[in-house]
């Protein structure tokens, strides 16, 4: 495995020698990498290697777990995301998540946006509410379709749309990093392209690392890829480069559909 080029400033986040066990049983094996805000990052391997549990520990969603426990550093802007003075909700406030199965509160669409703002204390006002709601929808693309239907249930749109307003509910509370664990596999064809154009447009403002089983999908939306086997990270790098010209016969295997 080969670093990459070290920019000038930090990463914006960075694991280094991460071990996460469940009980006894390690499900990853001294992981380190860097996301940062100038590409996409693709996890992607066979079923059970590791990949939720990795993307789980860069906001500490595995502490939520029972049983699971994170050995390594892990760091945001350069600081230890594991040291008991972080505050996890403000750390998932910055590092956002979303999930396999859309999944909306039982509340309106509006709400499903407010939500975050409101326990963050973002708003002042319900003006500057309503500005930071239609915001995170712009950003969501989600806003034209949804306009004149704020106050219907999130849980009444389609599958698709579901999972842009989690998109936006993420977007809301101005995270720096957003992971996406395998967020378009409930989804049909078209909602998935909606959901890859959004990944194109929000590069850049936010590091984004997606999980993906879909190749085809680490090929369109990635610039970096991450190849997993059984915990271990095997190959790391340039996307184009992991899918051409691979360095590893795992990755060759893998993404030739060897297995999988
Ligand atoms: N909550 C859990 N308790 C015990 N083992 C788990 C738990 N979650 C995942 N695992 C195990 O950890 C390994 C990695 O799982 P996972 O991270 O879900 O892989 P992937 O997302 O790549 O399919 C698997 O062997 C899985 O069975
Ligand atoms: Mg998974």
């Amino acid at each position: 495995m080969t670093e990459q080029t070290t920019p000038s400033a930090p990463p914006k986040m960075a694991a280094r020698h991460v071990n996460v066990f469940y009980g006894d049983k390690q499900a990853i094996r001294d992981v380190s990498i860097e996301i940062d805000n100038d590409h996409v990052i693709a996890f992607i391997g066979p079923s059970g290697c590791g990949k939720s549990t990795f993307l789980r520990t860069l906001n500490r969603m595995n502490d939520t777990v029972a049983g699971a426990r994170v050995e390594g550093d892990i760091t945001l802007d350069g600081e230890n995301i594991y040291d008991p003075s972080m505050d996890v909700v403000q750390l998932r406030a910055r590092v956002g998540m979303v999930f396999q199965k859309p999944n909306p509160f039982p509340k309106s669409i509006y709400d499903n946006i407010a939500y975050g703002p409101r326990i963050h204390g973002l708003a002042n006002s319900k003006a500057d509410l309503d500005v930071i709601v239609e915001s995170a929808l712009r950003r969501a693309g989600l806003w034209d379709e949804v306009k004149d239907r704020l106050k219907d249930s999130g849980t009444a749109l389609s599958g698709g749309q579901q999972q842009r307003l989690c998109i936006g509910r993420a977007i809301a509370v101005e995270p720096e990093v957003i992971l996406m664990d395998e967020p378009c596999s409930a989804l049909d064809p078209i909602a998935t392209a909606k959901i890859e154009e959004l990944i194109h447009e929000l590069r850049g403002r936010y590091a984004i690392a997606i999980v993906t089983h879909n190749m085809q999908q680490a090929a369109r939306v990635s610039q970096r890829t991450a190849f997993f086997h059984l915990g271990t990270l095997v190959e790391y790098g340039v996307t184009s480069e992991i899918f051409t010209n691979p360095r590893e016969d795992r990755t060759k295997d893998y993404i030739t559909g060897r297995y999988g």
